[in-house]
């Protein structure tokens, strides 16, 4: 559920007209929902609730101030995976004992960075990135702890790019090699063993990857323990898709995740982190946009509008679906015709969707792109020259631009021509 519906006829975003935004801000912008992105977080904080746990939102989801604090704000922690990601954390004010640090390409600068500033655990995911953080403890005289993220080879059935608990994926090290491992951490002096990671992959449809991957994650959890190693956190990673196509059978709830999550892992007495990034920001966002052109091709009707590939790519990158609507409700019986929804960018890759039945449209009318919360802000590029769209954020019957749009002026003055030029 989201709070991106139609009012008198119009797309609110709770209680301000989409089209109002539209008019002040200029399309086209991203447009992101305080109550939907606090609902999500809760209902995952509920799922888990009766364990101890710690809900790590992955802000590569959507990483804007605005939404980092409201989430900070509620007490969520966060799942970083850069040095750029980690100041965005803190300076949004989550406390250092609430950020985890993933990826598998940490620095040693980021390792520093983050030892110094304040971090929940390091999620390691080979042995020289272990020697490395091992090595920048020492120097900094502290310890770090640490978790090692396991790749359980389960197929999460979901897009191969965002598939990452196979055996043929970069990500963690091999589960048969686990034991060897942990006990190479321990003996690293700056190093200290508090867990076990895992993450499967994004956009799962379904628990029974999840259920495979934690009953392996149990399993392991035993062995280490009776190997020595003090296991009294698991990070569960994130993973739980979204329903982008609302006609399609709707993905697991949180509260079925949780249910799940208790039922394989909760008789080991571990602290729990999860870090959805997408459930919590992906329906919370919509992308707004407006009809340049009709145009008429052969057989097929092509409806040009002004946000394109480098706004929101997950069309051209992962073939993905985007609901897509239009910002004034079309009166009952409006008819319906299939077009195909383009940008202005030149590739023939900037399609939006092929063939999409929508009520009949026509130039300067607005449309919305739905689910574009998480992965869409985040992912854009200047590509053409266009500028990073604006961001919006709505709380009740208030809005504030989060991020403006830049100038062109600003975007040419960040190159240099060198003076021998
Ligand atoms: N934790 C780790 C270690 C991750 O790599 C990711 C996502 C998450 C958590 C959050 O997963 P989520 O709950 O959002 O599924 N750009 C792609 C998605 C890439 C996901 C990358 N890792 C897309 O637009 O579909």
């Amino acid at each position: 559920m989201d709070h991106f519906l139609y009012r008198n006829g119009a797309l609110y975003a709770e209680d301000v007209p989409v089209a109002e935004i539209a008019a002040q801000v200029g399309t086209p912008f991203y447009l992101y929902s305080t109550a939907t992105l606090l609902r999500h977080y809760h209902l995952f904080n509920e799922a888990l609730s009766g364990m101890d746990h710690l809900v790590c939102y992955a802000m590569k989801a959507a990483g804007n101030m605005a939404i980092l604090k409201t989430l900070a704000d509620v007490g969520a922690g966060m799942d970083v995976v850069s040095q750029g990601e980690y100041l965005r954390a803190r300076a949004a004010g989550v406390p250092g004992e609430r950020i985890v640090f993933s990826g598998v390409g940490k620095t040693a600068e980021e390792m520093r960075v983050a030892l110094q500033g304040g971090i929940l655990q390091f999620n390691i995911e080979s042995e020289p990135e272990m020697e490395t953080l091992n090595a920048v403890a020492l120097e900094l005289g502290v310890v770090a702890p640490i978790t090692v993220r396991v790749n359980p080879d389960v197929d999460a059935k979901t897009h191969a790019k965002i598939s990452t608990g196979k055996s043929e994926n970069k990500f963690g090290i091999p589960i048969s090699r686990a034991s060897a491992v942990y006990a190479h951490a321990a003996r690293l002096p700056g190093l200290e063993v508090v867990g076990i990671d895992m993450h499967i992959g994004s956009q799962l449809t379904d628990l029974a990857p999840f259920e495979q991957a934690y009953t392996k994650l149990a399993a392991l959890t035993e062995t280490l323990r009776a190997e020595g190693h003090d296991i009294r956190r698991l990070d569960l990673g994130g993973g739980l898709g979204i329903p982008y196509e609302r006609s399609n059978e709707a993905p697991p709830l949180p509260v079925e995740y949780g249910e799940m999550v208790k039922r394989v892992l909760g008789h080991l007495g571990c602290e729990i982190q999860i870090e959805p990034g997408r459930l919590i920001a992906g329906n919370a966002g919509i992308m707004v946009s407006k009809v340049i052109y009709l145009k008429s091709g052969e057989g097929r009707d092509f409806l040009i509008v002004d946000g394109a590939m480098n706004d929101l790519i997950r069309p051209a990158m992962y073939d993905a679906y985007h609901e897509i609507v239009p910002v004034i409700e079309p009166a009952p019986g409006t008819p319906q015709q299939p077009y195909d929804v383009v940008g202005p960018v030149c590739e023939s890759g900037d399609t939006f969707a092929r063939q999409r039945n929508l009520p009949v449209l026509k130039a300067d009318d607005l449309i919305a792109f739905r689910s574009a919360g998480a992965y869409g802000a985040v992912m854009a590029s200047e590509y053409n020259a266009r500028p990073l769209i604006p961001e919006v954020l709505v709380k009740g019957d208030q809005f504030a631009v989060i991020r403006r749009r830049p100038t062109f002026d600003e975007m040419m003055n960040r190159d240099t021509i060198p003076e021998w030029l």
